[in-house]
């Protein structure tokens, strides 16, 4: 891997989550210096027993709560050089939840407002772009008729759910789609009405799954969309696939997410765009097919459902139409091609990653 990132300094929030591992681990292997937050230095710690490697490469800062005042202010000002680009990626994704907008809204939305006025007011003439890890949850409508394929969704979509919407209904994915939602618009706000000198781009995965790089100490460990989406077919909390839903029907790779995030640095195509990032099809019977199929040793535990009927009853999801961010990020690539990671290896991947933990 080429030195691309030598003597270029990148402040990174959320370092011990599942895409930020990763996106840490392709900046370190690019030479990048590194300045990453995290909750509590425990979590740091934890990142370099895991990786001790990385130890030499990456600087840490405990941000705890996003809804204080100035959280980021003082990184900004102390940084021991100038930050050249921003890579924020900490939201809360837990499904778990008592109060959605404190526990899901607020912290992502004043996470991204609180960043980003740090970084206009403190980051210097050397920052020159802020990217934002969205979600397609910002794109696609929450309140689509999964009973029809709809057109297409593009770069220019937004999602129309509201908090109210989310808090009346005590439903923590329509509270996770406001969420991102929210954060992904006031940083297009800011860009508009505060003007700052950096640059914005955004990153809109779907469903993110694939190998962990993130500390792991059990079961618990496992990251929720990697669970819902692979674990849970394994670790008996599905005990049959009739009746098994996801939120979503399409998947992305973590790998394919973190390679687009640092390719994005420094790619000019990628200058205050939204970037849809969508590999293909995923369902609860395509994931168990893929497992049953590649290990043998797990296929009594995960429930075999249907093999053809490889998708829930009724359910035609809409497609995406990512001719624009795919022009993207074949620019932004060290090879000038973008292609995705598949759902047969992503799967594989994830599974060979969580035996090897030992987390199933
Ligand atoms: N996974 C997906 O399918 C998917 C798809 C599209 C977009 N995304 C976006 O990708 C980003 C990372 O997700 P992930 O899958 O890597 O999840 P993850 O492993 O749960 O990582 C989330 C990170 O955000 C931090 N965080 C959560 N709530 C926070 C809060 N209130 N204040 C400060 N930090 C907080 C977490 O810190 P702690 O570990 O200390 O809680 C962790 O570092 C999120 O912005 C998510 O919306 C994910």
């Amino acid at each position: 891997m080429p030195q691309s990132g030598a003597g270029q300094h990148v402040f990174l929030t959320g370092a011990n989550g599942f895409v930020a591992s990763h996106i840490l681990d392709i900046l370190i292997n690019r030479g990048y210096a590194i300045t990453a937050t995290v909750r509590s230095q425990a979590k740091a710690d934890d990142i370099i027993k895991t990786h001790p490697s990385w130890k030499s490469h990456v600087e840490f800062a405990i941000v705890t709560d996003f809804t204080s005042k100035g959280p980021f202010d003082k990184i900004f000002q102390g940084a021991r050089k100038p930050f050249d680009y921003v890579i924020h990626t900490a939201s809360p994704l837990r499904f778990q939840v008592n109060d959605i907008q404190k526990e899901m809204i607020e912290p992502a939305e004043m996470g991204t407002t609180e960043i980003l006025k740090a970084a206009k007011a403190y980051g210097g003439s050397s920052l020159k772009r802020f990217i934002l890890l969205g979600s397609a949850v910002s794109v696609l409508n929450s309140f689509e008729d999964v009973s029809k394929e709809g057109k297409p969704y593009t770069e220019k979509d937004w999602n129309p759910v509201t908090a109210e919407q989310a808090i009346e209904r005590s439903d923590p994915v329509l509270g996770y789609n406001v969420s991102k939602t929210r954060a992904e618009a006031v940083a297009w706000e800011f860009i508009k009405k505060d003007k700052p000198s950096f640059d914005l781009s955004v990153i809109n995965p779907d469903i993110i799954i694939g190998p962990m790089l993130h500390p792991i100490s059990g079961p618990n460990s496992i990251n929720e969309t990697n669970h819902f989406a692979i674990a849970s077919f394994i670790d008996g909390t599905h005990k049959q696939i009739e009746g098994v839903t996801f939120p979503f029907y399409h998947f992305v790779d973590v790998r394919d997410v973190a390679r687009s995030h640092v390719d994005a640095l420094t790619n000019p195509a990628a200058s205050n765009q939204r970037i849809l990032l969508i590999s293909g099809l995923i369902s609860p019977q395509l994931v168990v097919n893929t497992i049953r199929e590649n290990f043998p040793s797990l296929a009594s535990r995960v429930p075999e459902g249907s093999p053809s009927q490889l998708l829930p009853p009724g359910v035609h999801p809409t497609g995406w139409d990512m001719k624009l961010s795919l022009d993207i990020l074949a620019k932004g690539s060290e090879s000038g091609n973008w292609n995705y990671v598949d759902l047969k290896t992503s799967v594989i991947d994830a599974v060979n990653s969580m035996l090897s933990t030992g987390v199933i």
